[in-house]
C-alpha cells in the first residue's frame, strides 16, 4: 500500500467505531500518524492496537468534543507532542431515536446540535491557529445524507438533518475563509451505513428496503466513506475546497 500520508499527523474524532474507525485505520494505512478523539479510551485502545500491529501509529485522547476546554487542552497537549496537526477530520455524530417535532424537547435540539455541529467548530477554532502557521491543513467534515434532506428512502431525524444541514454550510464558509491560508474544508455525506449505533434505530428490514431502493442497489459502508475522506486527506486533492462529497450509492444526487 502506498503511504501517501507518511509525516502527516491527522486527527480523527470519533473514531473508536463505526465510520471513524474505518477512517483512522484507512488514513494509517497510508502512513498518516492518527491521533482518536473520543470519550471511552478502552474502546479506542483496541483499535490502537490492531493500527500497531499493522506497523501503524495511533494515540487515543479521552475527550468530549462538545465540551470546550476539553477539547483546548486536548488539542493543546496534541500540538506540544506532535508540533503540528496536518489533517481534521470531524465525524463524532449521531442520533439514537425518532421524535416527531411535538416530541422534540429543546434540551434533546440542543444535544444533537452540539454532537453534530458544534463539536467541528469547537474542534477547528482550536487547531486553525496552528493550521494558519503551517500554510497548511484539511478539514473534513462528516455530514450526512440527511444534511441534503429528508431521506427519500427512509425516515429523517428533524434536529439531525438540520443539524447535518449546518455542518454543510459550516463547511462552505469555513473553506472560504480559510482558503488563502492554504487550508482546505470540505465534507463527505454518507448515506445510511450500518454501523452498530444505525443497527439498533434502523430495523434490519428497513435497512433492506433501502439498499434495494438506491441505484447501486446497496448500502455504503464505512470502508466507502473512508476512501472518500483519503481522497480528501491527500495532496492530489489540493485543488479542491468547500465541497460536499456525497457517498450514498446514489440514493440522492
Ligand atoms: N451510520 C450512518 O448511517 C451514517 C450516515 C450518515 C452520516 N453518518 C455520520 O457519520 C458519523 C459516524 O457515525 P457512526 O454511525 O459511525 O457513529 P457511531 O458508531 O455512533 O460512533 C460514534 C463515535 O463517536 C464517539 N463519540 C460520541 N460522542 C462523542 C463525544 N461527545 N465526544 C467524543 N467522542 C464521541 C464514540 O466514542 P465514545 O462513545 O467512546 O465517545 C464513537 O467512537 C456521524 O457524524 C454520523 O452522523 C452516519
Amino acid at each position: 500500500m502506498s503511504k501517501s500520508l507518511a509525516g502527516i499527523v491527522a486527527i480523527v474524532t470519533g473514531a473508536s467505531q463505526g465510520i471513524g474507525e474505518a477512517i483512522a485505520l484507512t488514513l494509517s494505512a497510508h502512513g498518516a500518524q492518527v491521533v482518536i478523539f473520543s470519550r471511552k479510551l478502552e474502546i479506542a485502545k483496541k483499535l490502537i492496537e490492531g493500527i500497531q500491529a499493522n506497523g501503524g501509529q495511533a494515540t487515543a485522547y479521552s475527550v468530549d468534543v462538545c465540551n470546550e476546554d476539553q477539547v483546548q487542552s486536548a488539542v493543546s497537549e496534541v500540538l506540544a507532542k506532535s508540533k503540528r496537526v496536518d489533517i481534521l477530520i470531524n465525524c463524532v455524530g449521531g442520533f439514537n431515536k425518532f421524535l416527531p417535532i411535538e416530541q422534540v424537547s429543546s434540551t434533546e435540539w440542543d444535544d444533537i446540535f452540539n454532537l453534530n455541529l458544534k463539536s467541528a467548530f469547537l474542534m477547528a477554532r482550536a487547531l486553525i491557529p496552528s493550521m494558519k502557521q503551517h500554510q497548511f491543513g484539511r478539514i473534513i467534515n462528516i455530514g450526512s445524507i440527511a444534511g441534503n434532506g429528508p431521506n427519500p428512502y427512509g425516515t429523517s431525524y428533524l434536529p439531525y438533518g438540520a443539524a447535518k444541514a449546518g455542518l454543510i454550510g459550516f463547511t462552505k464558509h469555513l473553506a472560504k475563509e480559510l482558503g488563502p491560508f492554504g487550508i482546505t474544508v470540505n465534507s463527505v455525506s454518507p448515506g445510511t451505513t450500518a454501523t452498530e449505533r444505525v443497527i439498533k434505530v434502523r430495523d434490519p428490514e428497513s435497512l433492506n428496503k433501502m439498499a434495494e431502493q438506491t441505484p447501486l442497489k446497496r448500502l455504503v459502508t464505512p470502508e466507502d466513506t473512508a476512501q472518500a475522506v483519503l481522497f480528501l486527506s491527500s495532496a492530489t486533492s489540493g485543488g479542491i475546497t468547500g465541497v460536499n462529497l456525497n457517498v450514498n450509492a446514489g440514493a440522492v444526487m
